[in-house]
């Protein structure tokens, strides 16, 4: 069984896609920890009500950022994770997490990049007017954003969308593509060729 440990922030609805994806067994894997920067992260609570180990490891409690990313890196190890997910994590990653799984962390991002990276991909879309935008899973390496692409899936802006449908829309799709990604990996099915991610069907 694949091992992933799954970085969050935040309320944590892309984490819980996984840990359903998992537990009905459309992932050949399991979260082994969850791991937040913020204590009042809801991601924690989920966590903790499948059964999943689940850290608050505070930034504030450690000298630099430097200190920080080791320590998450110490947690992912202690837990013998075989990937890293990012799950709305809204920290850059360090070095020390991203030398010590190359090309084992991946991400979400609610956008088509590279297009609208950073923080605001979806607002940041949605004010540019663009008529298409989307979501796109893919590894994290030292370039913010720009690591190799996994998956994508195209959402349309429609002519009456707001920034909060347009969001519900783009979330329900991350909610898909996610598991789905993460289930190739856990099979093995997903071939890293530069920057081109090939995924081999079942
Ligand atoms: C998602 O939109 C993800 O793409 C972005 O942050 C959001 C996290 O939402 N990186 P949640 O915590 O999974 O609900």
């Amino acid at each position: 069984m694949t091992r992933f440990g799954v970085l969050i922030s935040g309320s944590g609805t892309n984490l819980q896609s996984i840990l359903d994806a998992c537990a009905a067994g459309e992932i050949a894997g399991e979260v082994a920890v969850v791991i937040s920067n913020r204590g009042e992260a809801f991601g924690l609570e989920r966590a903790r009500d499948a059964g999943v180990h689940a850290l608050h490891v505070d930034p504030k409690a450690f000298p630099d950022a430097a200190a920080y990313n080791h320590a998450v890196r110490e947690a992912l190890d202690a837990h013998e994770v075989d990937y890293v997910v990012m799950a709305g994590y809204m920290k850059l990653l360090g070095a020390e997490v991203l030398e010590a799984y190359p090309m084992r962390v991946l991400n979400i991002h609610p956008a088509l990049l590279p297009s609208f990276p950073g923080a605001h991909g979806i607002r940041d879309a949605f004010e540019y007017g663009v008529k298409v935008t989307g979501v796109t899973v893919h590894f994290a390496n030292e370039a913010f954003d720009k690591g190799p692409i996994v998956a994508q899936e195209a959402v349309p802006i429609a002519e009456d969308d707001t920034p909060d449908t347009l969001e519900a829309r783009i979330h329900k799709v991350e909610h898909r593509l996610y598991p789905a990604a993460l289930a190739a990996v856990a099979d093995g099915r997903v071939v890293v060729e530069g920057r081109k991610v090939r995924i081999l069907s079942r």
